[in-house]
């Protein structure tokens, strides 16, 4: 368009390889974040997405410091007084023209990369406490956590308002200056008055950048290969204390519910009517329910040993004491919207059997990412 009307103008490499390929697996990886979100069984792809983009952003402040000529901050980072005189030659349909980063886009980036880093720190804090994994792990209650985990959650839907208002500085820009920013994005070509030098493409280093986020998925997906027949990973958190005795005498009818699943007052309760288990007599002596009870109440739910004991412990009213799970108001609000069709499964005996849909179930983990509903 403004080959013919700009004729001194030429093409000049603006954004070498590497700044292309760490714009677009930004966008991949966040899009990605998006997407595995809500469904806990995609966990494991959300938290990859998420350290793909922790070390992308090491990259890319890197590359702001030894990287070509547009990519460095000391070159898009400009005084305000110089964003204000860009913002005004904007309206008045005449920017100055820049030929990497206007100084309006340069503090986008700061702040755009600034928020990131902290929906990921956040979201590695939360991965650590609510799900036992990454490096994390121990920092701190879970109530703390599950605080963190509300900031990392409002500040990705603030990161995700700012993609229209990117788009519209891409769209309006472009008109103004009549060239396209998108294709620049995607060939690094720009057209420039002749004076702006150029810079080298840089492939090689675009492509050890692809080769780790590769080699990142490789190893953090090895164990796929070598998973179960389902295929399925299970995030590998802190084990939960576990007793033979218990799994002997309460694991012989049923599941042995692991202690988390319900507070220490319903175990107690629980164990004073043996003699009456919902119509079963359990004929336990009186030296075996001690034993019983000196593992199930210090690991009760109000232990908070993960997220389930927590949620369930909260959910409880104080003055209550359910002796069912199922009768929680944490569990009926997990399971209420499971569509009847899964239950009438054949795999699926009844509520109570939460090995048909929990693959760590025997353990009491209960993380999301071991949930896995049987197709039939
Ligand atoms: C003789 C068989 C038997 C043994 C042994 C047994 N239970 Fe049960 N348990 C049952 C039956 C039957 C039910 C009711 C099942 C139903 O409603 O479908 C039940 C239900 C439960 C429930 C309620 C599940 C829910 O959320 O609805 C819990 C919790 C429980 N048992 C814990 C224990 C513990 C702890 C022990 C060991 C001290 C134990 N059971 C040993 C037979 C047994
Ligand atoms: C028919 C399949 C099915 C059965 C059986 C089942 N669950 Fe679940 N459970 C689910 C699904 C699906 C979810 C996830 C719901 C969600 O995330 O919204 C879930 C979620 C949970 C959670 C919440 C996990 C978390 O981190 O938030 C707990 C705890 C849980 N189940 C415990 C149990 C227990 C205990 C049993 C057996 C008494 C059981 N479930 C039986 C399907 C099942």
């Amino acid at each position: 368009m403004n080959q013919q009307s700009q004729p001194a103008h030429r093409k000049i490499m603006v954004w070498d390889a590497p700044i292309r390929v760490f714009h677009w697996l930004l966008v991949a990886a966040f899009a990605t974040c998006w997407l595995t979100y809500e469904d806990n069984r995609f966990l494991h792809l959300h938290v990859y997405a998420g350290y793909l983009i922790i070390g992308l952003l090491v990259f890319r402040v890197t590359w702001g410091l030894v990287g070509t000529r547009y990519a460095r901050f000391a070159e898009f980072f400009h005084p305000w007084s110089a964003v204000r005189a860009y913002a005004e030659g904007l309206a008045t349909g005449n920017p100055r023209r820049f030929v990497g980063h206007n100084p309006l886009a340069g503090w986008a980036v700061l702040f755009l990369m600034g928020m990131t880093l902290v929906i990921c720190v956040t979201g590695v804090v939360v991965l650590g406490v609510e799900e036992g994994h990454g490096p994390l792990g121990a920092l701190m209650s879970l109530p703390t956590a599950m605080f963190w985990h509300e900031v990392h959650e409002q500040l990705a839907f603030v990161a995700l308002w700012f993609i229209p208002l990117h788009l519209a500085g891409v769209i309006i820009e472009g008109r103004v200056l009549g060239e396209s920013l998108l294709k620049a994005m995607i060939t690094g070509h720009k057209l420039v008055e002749p004076e702006h030098p150029e810079v080298p493409p840089m492939r090689k280093v675009a492509a050890v950048l692809l080769g780790l986020a590769a080699m990142g998925a490789a190893v953090w997906y090895s164990g796929w290969f070598t998973a179960g027949e389902d295929g399925y990973r299970p995030f590998v958190g802190r084990a939960l204390p576990q007793s033979a005795l218990y799994a002997e005498e309460c694991g012989s009818c049923h599941l042995a519910f692991h202690p988390v699943l319900l507070p220490a007052r319903s175990w107690q309760a629980m164990l004073d009517g043996q003699a009456n288990h919902f119509g079963d007599d359990l004929y336990l002596d009186g030296d075996t329910v001690a034993e019983l009870l000196a593992f199930m109440l210090p690991n009760a739910a109000e232990s908070a040993l993960n997220e389930p004991a927590y949620k369930i412990d909260h959910s409880v009213p104080k003055d209550a004491t359910p002796l069912r799970i199922t009768e929680t108001p944490y569990w009926k609000k997990k399971h209420d919207d499971i569509p009847q069709r899964v239950w009438d499964l054949e795999q699926v005996h009844g509520p109570l059997d939460c090995p048909a849909c929990h693959l760590d179930a025997e353990e009491g983990m209960f993380e999301d990412s071991a949930m896995h509903l049987p197709k039939g």
